[in-house]
């Protein structure tokens, strides 16, 4: 350990005039990943495990959707012998503790939680629990551990519906449209506490609905794609007019990959594709690409859905050299061919 130490601050000065040297600094370092067999989990497990890194990967592989796919991410990452896979409930601290201190961490990647928002509302404890407890267990490891990089996976439903657009991290958000939302925001307080009270670097990313290969079935590109394969008819709730600012998920990675490296106390940065595109786009961009047209049942506007979601980037470009590369179009013609490939 103390070799490492040593060996980071001779080789850094290095590591800034020579770019080919970061693949050797990042092979020294080792990261947890919570939630590392999800959707975005795993995007971020693989693309650590391809730029060197160890990754402990830590899940507790629920049902929320279809385990399997989870088992089958699983099964993909411990292909590379630098992955390690903890199977384990982030509420549980006491066993979070006896197997996480054999290892020596340089940085936490949380992303573990229950992440939808309707579901949210018909159990707000379960998500207090997970989403809340779970990130003040995984606080207290860091600094239990001395690990002094936490990277929390917020998201822009801490907005709630207002209507100033693009959304931009000094706008006020205090008033949370569902209990999500209002999870994400209470661990975006914790993540600022543990960073003023220790010395640990909290970095919370909020992300914009990101989608792509291994996406969730409970979210519009999956549910959608499946939909107009099938024949079957979508529900289309409210006019058509509500947007999103769709992420893929490669971009997002991206973005939590650099965080890694972001010295600095305390940061609140977006991560969206900063172009919304409305619902009535959606299917029209889904129907050109698949060449088939949509069936379409009109349902109001559900509770807890926010309007519209818009995300300005200009903080995770300066700090983080973030750069949204995909389009709505490119990125759901790669997420169709893989849906074709693996799901149909
Ligand atoms: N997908 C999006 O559009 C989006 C947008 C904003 C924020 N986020 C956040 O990003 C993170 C990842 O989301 P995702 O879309 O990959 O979701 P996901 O459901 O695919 O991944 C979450 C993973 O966490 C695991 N998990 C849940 N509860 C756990 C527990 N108690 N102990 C251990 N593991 C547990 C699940 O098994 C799952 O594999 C979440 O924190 C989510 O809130 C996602």
């Amino acid at each position: 350990m103390i070799i490492q130490g040593e060996f980071k601050k001779i080789l850094t000065p290095l590591i800034r005039q020579a770019p080919q040297v970061i693949l050797i600094n990042n092979k020294m370092k080792t990261i947890l990943v919570t939630g590392a067999v999800g959707f975005i989990g795993f995007h971020t497990s693989k693309l650590l495990l391809e730029k060197g890194y160890q990754v402990i990967g830590l899940d507790e592989i629920n049902d929320y959707y279809n385990p399997e796919w989870k088992e089958a991410n699983l099964a993909k990452l411990k292909e590379n012998n630098n992955f390690n896979f903890l199977k384990l409930d982030i509420r549980n601290l006491s066993d979070l503790r006896e197997q996480l201190s054999k290892y020596k961490i340089d940085a936490i990647v949380h992303l573990a939680a229950r992440a939808g928002v309707r579901p949210s509302i018909a159990d707000p404890l379960l998500y207090e629990e997970v989403n809340i407890k779970g990130t003040i267990n995984l606080l207290e490891i860091a600094k239990e551990n001395q690990i002094k990089q936490f990277v929390f996976a917020s998201s822009s439903s801490v907005y709630g519906n207002q209507s100033k657009v693009p959304f931009s991290e000094t706008d006020p958000v205090n008033e949370p449209i569902s209990p999500y939302a209002a999870s994400k925001k209470a661990g975006e307080m914790f993540c600022h506490t543990y960073a003023h009270l220790y010395d640990i670097n909290c970095i919370c990313l909020r992300f914009f609905t990101v989608y792509g290969p291994n996406g969730r079935p409970d979210m519009a590109p999956y549910m959608f794609t499946k939909a107009i394969l099938e024949g079957k008819t979508i529900k289309k709730f409210g006019d058509g007019q509500t947007r999103r600012d769709y992420t893929y998920v490669d971009d997002i990675v991206s973005g939590v990959v650099a965080a890694i490296d972001l010295d600095r106390k305390f940061e609140i940065i977006n991560l969206g594709n900063s172009n919304p595109i409305t619902l009535n786009e959606f299917i029209e961009i889904l129907e050109k690409i698949t060449g088939k047209k949509m069936q379409i049942e009109r349902l109001p506007m559900q509770p807890g859905d926010v309007d519209q979601t818009f995300a300005d980037v200009a903080k995770a470009k300066k700090l983080l050299g973030y750069e949204a590369k995909t389009s709505f179009e490119a990125g759901m013609r790669k997420f169709v061919e893989w849906y074709r490939a693996n799901r149909f």
